[in-house]
């Protein structure tokens, strides 16, 4: 993401008010829909959409446009509004769906704006200069302004100090579509084996909050979109973390692939995915059938 310095003086101090009490009233939203049970349905494989996920951001949109009439909303339910803007919305209403489905606690919403300055191509990103971030079931509101810092319910947060993977706690997640496309789960094997272990909690979202605010030190996924990751990229480098592809390379809304860390830790994630990609220096587990073997040989699962 490019960062010129002036849009951070542009950023209207009472933004960031605002677009936290929408994101507060679309948590108290999410609230009452967990408290009474939503029913499901899938968009495809299996991606789960609620009455909630659309009523939320039927909600956020509504409030964006008052609020700020001349921003762009681009959200996951299928807002695209004033797309030519010279600041655009990426609005996740319920991050976390499946989560929120079975009744468990680990969801949020998420609002993240870019500055979008005249004469940029479509595909080019902006700077993105102010994210809001809300888990409603633990009241917490994590905040960033570009060049202002990063805050959790008003307290400036900072990424952990972990300096080696061997002492780092990961979170990563896996795609709801065209999962037999996705060779996360090999990545989830490695950094398990080499980290003190790998969460899958379920809200990408959350997992940037949590490395920004040090619970997590590093997060990687396949196959994001600007909705989910928006917000989060801001609030980790607003708290002195690192955004890059798997590569390495500057992070784009539109890379699909992120790999975010304490900064610390992310030259060593970056050469592990290069030896991942090269089918290098991976740590042996058995496979099921030489399990199977031992076990049989052990004596394992043929006593009652
Ligand atoms: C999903 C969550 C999940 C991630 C998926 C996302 P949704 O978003 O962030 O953690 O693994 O890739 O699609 O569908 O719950 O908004
Ligand atoms: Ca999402
Ligand atoms: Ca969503």
């Amino acid at each position: 993401m490019s960062q010129p310095a002036e849009t951070a003086a542009a950023l209207d101090p009472g933004l960031l008010l605002k677009a936290s009490e929408i994101a507060r009233e679309a948590g108290a939203r999410l609230r009452e829909f967990y408290a009474q049970g939503v029913a499901t349905e899938y968009k495809g494989d299996v991606d789960l959409v609620t009455v909630a996920d659309r009523t939320v951001e039927k909600l956020i949109r509504t409030r964006l446009g008052e609020a700020f009439p001349a921003h762009g909303v681009y959200g996951e339910e299928g807002t695209r509004e004033r797309m030519d803007g010279e600041f655009r919305w990426y609005v996740d209403p319920l991050d976390g769906t499946t989560n929120f489905a079975h009744g468990f606690p680990q969801f949020c919403v998420s609002l993240g704006l870019e500055h979008r300055p005249a004469g940029l191509a479509p595909d080019q990103d902006g700077t993105l200069i102010a994210a809001v971030l809300y888990d409603p079931l633990r009241d917490e509101l994590f905040t960033a302004q570009r060049a202002g810092g990063a805050r959790l319910n008003g307290k400036t947060i900072r990424v952990s100090r972990t300096h080696h993977l061997a002492e780092a706690l990961l979170a990563t997640g896996f795609p709801s579509r065209k999962r037999h496309s996705s060779p996360n789960i090999h990545f989830y094997q490695e950094l398990t084996l080499r980290s003190h272990g790998v969460r899958r909690a379920g809200s990408a979202a959350l997992d940037l909050a949590y490395v920004a605010c040090g619970r997590l030190d590093a997060f990687w996924e396949f196959n994001l979109n600007p909705w989910d990751t928006a917000a989060g990229i801001l609030l980790i480098e607003e708290a002195g973390g690192r955004i890059t592809n798997f590569a390495g390379h500057p992070f784009r809304l539109d890379s699909r692939e992120v790999l975010a860390s304490n900064a610390l830790l992310h030259e060593e994630l970056i050469a592990i995915f290069a030896d991942m990609f090269a089918g290098r220096n991976l740590a042996p587990i058995p496979t099921p059938q030489e399990y199977a073997r031992q076990r049989e040989k052990q004596g394992i699962g043929s006593r009652e």
